[in-house]
C-alpha cells in the first residue's frame, strides 16, 4: 500500500505556481469573501490567505457580519467584477440561510470564478467544453493521481456524494480521462457490492462510509472527508486501518486531499483572464 502523499505533492505544485506566477506580467489579486463568523470557515480562508501569500498571489479577505442583506453582498460581488485589479473572487460557503447561494455563486465573474462553481463553468465541464476554471478539489485530486501515475482510462470509478462542490464535478472529470463513472449518494443500494467493483474509490460524504474489507485489490482509495470524530481528532469517510491492508493506494485524512484542494485553488488563483 502506498499512501498519497497529499502534503508533499501539494508542496511541489504550489512551487510550480510560485514560478508561473513570478513571470506573468499581471499580478494575480484574490479576494475572499467571508460572511458571518463560522470557526472552520475562517480557518480555511485563513488557510487559503497564507497560501496565496506563499507563491506571491495578493489576496484580501473582505468580511461581513452574518445578518448583511443578499442585496449588499450582491452588490460588492458586481463591483469585485467591475474592478480589473480583481483577478479571482471567492465566496466562502457556507452562507447563512437568508443568503441565496445559487444566486451569489453566479453573481461572480465567471472569468473570476476560482471556484469553478459558476453555471457556465460547471455547465462547461458537463458538455465537454473548456472552463474558464475547475473545481479546485477534484482538480486536486487529479493532479495527485497524476504524481502517482495512477491511470484512468477504462478503470472503473466510484463517487461516493453528489455535490456541487466535489461529487458532481468529480464525476465528470473522470468521465473526461475516460473512467467509467458510478455514482453513488444516500440513496444507493448495496454501496458495499458496488464499491468492491472499483478500481478507483473516491469518497466525498463526511461520514465514516468506506469501511470493511471491501475494497477491491490494489484499489486506488481518495478519502475528501474532514470532520473531527467524538474524540475531536480528525477523520475522514475511509476506516483506513481496514481499508488500506487491501487497497495499492489510499490517502490520508489528513495530509491527503486538504492540501491539495489549496494547491489546486492556488493554481486556479494565478490564472488571469482580462
Ligand atoms: N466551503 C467548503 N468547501 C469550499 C470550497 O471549495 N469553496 C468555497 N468557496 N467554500 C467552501
Amino acid at each position: 500500500m502506498i499512501l498519497l502523499d497529499g502534503k508533499k505533492v501539494s508542496e511541489k505544485i504550489l512551487n510550480d505556481v510560485k514560478g508561473r506566477v513570478l513571470h506573468q506580467v499581471k499580478i494575480p489579486h484574490l479576494v475572499v469573501v467571508l460572511v458571518g463568523d463560522d470557526s472552520a470557515s475562517r480557518v480555511y480562508v485563513n488557510n487559503k490567505k497564507k497560501a496565496a501569500e506563499k507563491v506571491g498571489i495578493k489576496s484580501s479577505v473582505i468580511e461581513f457580519s452574518s445578518d448583511i442583506s443578499e442585496d449588499t453582498l450582491l452588490k460588492k460581488i458586481n463591483e469585485l467584477n467591475n474592478d480589473s485589479e480583481v483577478t479571482g473572487i471567492l465566496v466562502q460557503l457556507p452562507l447563512p440561510n437568508h443568503i441565496d447561494k445559487n444566486k451569489v455563486v453566479t453573481a461572480i465573474s465567471p472569468l473570476k470564478d476560482v471556484d469553478g462553481f459558476h453555471p457556465e463553468n460547471q455547465g462547461k465541464l458537463l458538455i465537454g467544453m473548456e472552463p474558464y476554471f475547475y473545481p479546485a478539489t477534484p482538480q486536486g485530486i487529479l493532479m495527485l493521481l497524476d504524481e502517482y501515475s495512477i491511470p484512468l482510462e477504462c478503470k472503473n470509478a466510484v463517487v461516493i456524494g453528489r455535490s456541487n462542490i466535489v461529487g458532481k464535478p468529480m464525476a465528470q472529470m473522470l468521465l473526461k480521462r475516460n473512467a467509467t463513472v458510478t455514482m453513488c449518494h444516500s440513496y444507493t443500494q448495496n454501496l458495499d457490492e458496488i464499491i468492491k467493483t472499483a478500481d478507483v474509490v473516491i469518497s466525498a460524504v463526511g461520514k465514516k462510509i468506506v469501511r470493511c474489507k471491501m475494497v477491491k485489490k490494489n484499489s486506488v482509495v481518495v478519502d475528501v472527508g474532514i470532520y473531527r470524530d467524538i474524540n475531536g481528532k480528525l477523520t475522514g469517510d475511509v476506516d483506513f486501518d481496514i481499508v488500506s491492508p487491501s487497497c495499492g493506494f489510499i490517502s490520508p485524512v489528513p495530509g491527503g486531499v486538504g492540501p491539495m484542494t489549496i494547491a489546486s485553488l492556488m493554481y486556479n488563483a494565478s490564472k488571469v483572464y482580462m
